[in-house]
């Protein structure tokens, strides 16, 4: 059996239909139901269940984006950086091995050759450089906070997209944002994440970071020209003249955008789709929200 900490956001949602499609029999804790933020209490929980493993997809996010949590950043703090250091804890207590989703929005653009971040390279946007926003402040420090601990996979989520129309995917705010910033980013198709990630503890893979994107890196332009192809929502795309220009209009603290290596990840056996073809996959099987 899974503990699976905030089963009920967006990314948790995608772990309880995969462990619900697969069979495999889980306990989705929500705060209201167990404090899992209290050790003493996820230690007793862990000490009654005995499950085999833990997935925390718990953490502060900000809604409607990261500019939230410019405003929350008790919450913020909470979430993302004390949290996985009192699971930590707890799993230890337990002799429970586990696995946290932390994000690569931790780093900024490339390495100086165009190629994308290792999990050896040193995140770039945190509070250490003071170029980043709250949240990805707070999610740099959840992965120190973690550094060392054994029997810890730290998986590394980035601007998570599928085929289900809804304000928390990618394609779908490319769609109803008024005007878009050009980037060039990896990024992760959310089913495929869960399934990979669920999929290092199956097949005992290493414990350790890894960054599960889809290979490869792609640009808004990119994205853009993959949902005009598609049909799926005609309109006109605009596109803010410059980084500066988006800053001053559309937003409140800066974006992390980065291209990052995935290649530890299909060493390990565990390979995602290239990213120009999921994005593809995600439009063709387009499942449009009502509400839109
Ligand atoms: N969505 C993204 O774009 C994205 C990208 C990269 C990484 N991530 C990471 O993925 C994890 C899950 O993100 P998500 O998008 O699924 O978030 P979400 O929809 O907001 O859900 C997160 C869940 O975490 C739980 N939680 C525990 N402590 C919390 C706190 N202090 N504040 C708010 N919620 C708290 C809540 O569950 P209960 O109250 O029911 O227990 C909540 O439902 C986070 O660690 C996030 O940083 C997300």
């Amino acid at each position: 059996m899974i503990y699976l900490l905030g089963g009920s956001g967006y990314v948790g949602q995608a772990y309880q239909a995969l462990l619900a499609r697969k069979g495999i029999p889980f306990r989705n804790l929500r705060r209201a139901d167990l404090d899992y933020t209290n050790p003493a209490l996820l230690i007793a929980a862990l000490r009654a269940d005995r499950p085999e493993f833990l997935i925390n997809a718990a953490g502060y996010t900000g809604k409607p984006n990261v500019d939230a949590c410019e405003l929350h950043k008790g919450e913020c703090l909470m979430g993302n950086a004390v949290l996985p250091g009192l699971v930590a804890e707890a799993c230890t207590a337990a002799s429970v091995p586990w696995g946290h989703v932390s994000s690569g929005c931790i780093f900024t653009g490339a390495r100086p050759d165009g190629s994308g971040f290792t999990e050896g390279d040193a995140p770039n946007f945190t509070f250490r450089q003071d170029n980043c926003s709250f949240y990805s402040g707070t999610k740099a420090l959840g992965e120190e906070v973690l550094a060392g601990r054994p029997n810890l996979f730290v998986w590394r989520l980035r601007i998570p997209f599928n085929e289900v129309d809804t304000p928390r995917n990618y394609l779908t705010k490319l769609m109803r944002y008024p005007r878009l910033l050009a980037a060039t980013n990896s990024i992760s198709q959310l089913d495929e994440f869960c399934a990979a990630t669920l999929a290092c503890w199956e097949k005992h893979v290493p414990f350790g970071t890894y960054n599960v994107t889809n290979p490869g890196a792609i640009t808004t332009h990119e994205v853009v020209a993959l949902i005009e192809k598609s049909g799926v929502h005609p309109k006109k795309y605009e596109f803010f003249p410059s980084e500066a220009d988006f800053m001053k209009v559309a937003a409140k603290t800066p974006r992390s955008n980065c291209v990052m290596d995935s290649s530890k990840l299909a060493s390990a056996g565990i390979r995602l789709t290239e990213v120009h073809a999921a994005v593809e996959s995600a439009l063709r099987n387009w499942k449009k929200s009502p509400a839109s």
